[in-house]
């Protein structure tokens, strides 16, 4: 299988930006380690991080015919983002959504995502590991 890990806006800043809510492990670190995972299990990882909503829209639509599933961290795009959410909905990749932090125990605001009701699932609240349990749920 191959997976395209996509991240959205501010997520360039994973271990360095509130440190206490999203860890101190930059992103090309974690990066590293879902590339070594998807690896040892036999499949393929490619990533792509933007702060720009089109340039995901874009990375999404692309995805189409080469890629087996999206797991997408789509930051704070996730709240509110209808040109995400009509990407994801107009493309037959699965994705699932992603979020590092409890998005449901912090801001009302955060407790929205336009996202989910057109990905297959979504993984949250565990750091890192939401990436690793998504790309999982792919291999299974
Ligand atoms: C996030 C949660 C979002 O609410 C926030 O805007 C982010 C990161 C997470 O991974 O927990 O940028 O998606």
């Amino acid at each position: 299988m191959k997976l395209l890990i996509l991240n959205g806006v501010n997520l360039n800043l994973t271990g360095r930006r509130e440190q206490s809510v999203y860890g101190g492990e930059s992103l090309e670190k974690i990066n590293a380690e879902l590339a070594a995972f998807a690896r040892s299990k036999g499949h393929e990882a490619d990533f792509f991080q933007s702060n720009l909503e089109g340039e995901i829209c874009t990375a999404i639509q692309s995805a189409e015919g080469k890629y087996d599933g999206i797991v997408l961290n789509a930051g704070a795009y996730t709240h509110y983002s209808y040109a995400i959410r009509d990407a994801i909905a107009a493309v037959s990749v699965p994705v699932v959504e992603v979020h590092m932090s409890n998005v449901h125990a912090r801001e009302d605001f955060r407790r929205v995502s336009v996202l989910t009701p057109v990905c297959r699932g979504e993984v949250l609240g565990f750091g890192k590991k939401s990436y690793l349990l998504a790309m999982e749920s792919f291999f299974l």
